[in-house]
């Protein structure tokens, strides 16, 4: 408690108050969901988008479960019959454990529409899914210890004598976090994360609870592998003082330099972050004297090139954070190797630890979010992106609305050249593509990724 701060005005402490925690400063509250505490920068916001995220994923898997069944009356051999109803059943029976193991998120308000939520992109919000990194549950819990084992030491190996407050941020199915607690000797380790299904499923193991889900593998190894029901749980209780928390990393919930350890386990790879602000978010973390380990593949999202850095650009940009590089090495690391799946990776990661000399000059902007969206009142720009996402919105619309059940592709070709929507030579290849797009996700029953 003594570390926390709200992640909203980033200066009131947070004291418990009806059913979750309060800011001392700008009184929002923070619900607690599934025990967990929720802390978000805007806690409904944030909360609402998961929970459509569910409910999406219940309606896919719901779909996928029809699509199956309806792919039952083409099935004459019964070896496909049985392949499909066991399918059919693991799409049904994952639908309810992931519905249960969420229920917390459903306690408060009403989900949106599918449609709804399909035109605010909550289907794909960003980058990140309910089911985004879903399978590292299965690995961090089920498949045996090899890649576990392979990413504690390589942590180990870097993290130096040990520290009192330890922090994993991204901590997904928490598992890394897990063994650092079990073999360090840290009063608290803090395990951060934004996705409910990773957390509140990890949550219940901790407590020692099995956690039954199917694993659907990319390369099933044999027909039965398609859908493989695992029993998730952990090797050995854990002492206390392993906190599991719902936050953003770069709005994370603790006042500045409140942990000696931050790890950053694959996720520096995977956030849409200027790299430099997210060193300075490292920064203002830790306190002085305290280390940053990192680790991944530096497969960085980022389009503009001068926001992709390779290994050495990145160690001169955590440099200038105000850090100095301990140590640094690449290492190969067997990475989401599936004991179901004929698809496996083996990554070459790059590591480093950087200890913290001074304060990072660029920590007052570490948010990264422009003034807009941190004051609710202020003017949105109407940007390129946004003008562009407006035209294309109307363009899509006006073809749809032609969809009338008596047109054909010719007719709807026609008024849109007439409309000069497109010109005649693109036309007929852009609304066929359109309407074939539609008509695919139609025919795969939007079967679950
Ligand atoms: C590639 S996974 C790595 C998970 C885990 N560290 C591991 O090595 O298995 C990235 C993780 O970061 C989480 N994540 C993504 N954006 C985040 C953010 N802004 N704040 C906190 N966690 C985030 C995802 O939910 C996911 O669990």
């Amino acid at each position: 408690m003594s570390l926390l701060q709200c992640p909203r005005c980033r200066r009131g402490s947070l004291a418990e108050g009806q059913g979750g925690l309060q800011c001392a400063q700008c009184q929002t509250r923070f619900p607690s969901v599934g025990g967990l505490p929720w802390l978000l920068p805007e806690p409904a916001l944030a909360l609402g988008g998961w929970r459509n995220r569910l409910t999406l994923y219940l309606d896919e898997f719901a779909a996928a479960e029809r699509a199956a069944r309806a792919d039952l009356v083409l099935a004459v051999r019964p070896s496909t019959r049985r392949r499909i109803e066991a399918l059919a059943e693991a799409y049904h029976r994952q639908a309810a454990a992931v519905r249960s193991l969420l229920a917390a998120l459903m306690l408060q308000a009403l989900p949106l529409s599918h449609a709804t939520s399909l035109a605010f992109d909550t289907r794909l919000p960003l980058a990140q899914d309910l089911h985004s990194y879903y399978t590292n549950l299965h690995r961090d819990w089920c498949w045996g210890d090899a890649e576990n084992v392979a990413m504690h030491q390589l942590v180990v190996d870097l993290q130096g004598p040990a520290r009192a407050r330890v922090l994993v941020l991204g901590a997904g199915g928490c598992r890394l976090a897990y063994d650092l607690h079990r073999h360090g000797v840290q009063p608290l380790t803090v395990a951060l994360d934004i996705n409910p299904l990773l957390l509140l499923a990890a949550e219940r193991i901790l407590q020692g609870e099995r956690v039954e889900l199917y694993e659907f593998p990319i390369a099933p190894l044999t027909a039965s592998d398609a859908a493989v029901a695992r029993s998730l749980s952990a090797p050995a209780p854990v002492r206390t003082g392993l906190e599991l928390v719902f936050a953003d990393a770069f709005q994370a919930p603790f006042a500045p330099q409140s942990f000696d350890l931050v790890i950053t386990p694959w996720l520096i790879d995977i956030v849409e972050e200027e790299p430099a602000a997210l060193a300075a978010a490292m920064n203002r973390l830790l306190a002085p004297g305290g280390r940053w380990v990192n680790v991944g593949s530096l497969a960085l999202p980022w389009r503009r090139p001068a926001l992709r850095p390779g290994p050495q650009e990145l160690l001169e940009l955590v440099r200038e954070a105000g850090f100095a590089v301990a140590g640094e090495r690449d290492a190969e690391l067997p990475y989401m190797r599936s004991p179901a799946s004929r698809h496996a990776r083996l990554e070459r990661v790059h590591a480093f630890a950087a200890d913290k000399l001074r304060r990072s000059a660029q920590e007052a902007q570490a948010t990264g979010r422009p003034g807009w969206l941190q004051d609710s009142s202020a003017p949105v720009p109407s940007t390129e992106q946004v003008q562009l996402n407006a035209e294309a919105a109307r363009i899509r619309a006006i073809l749809l609305a032609l969809v009338d059940g008596r047109r054909s592709v010719d007719e709807l070709v026609r008024i849109v050249t007439e409309q000069r929507l497109l010109p005649a030579d693109q036309a007929v290849s852009a609304v066929r593509q359109l309407l074939e797009g539609l008509h695919e996700l139609e025919r795969r029953g939007r079967s679950p990724s």
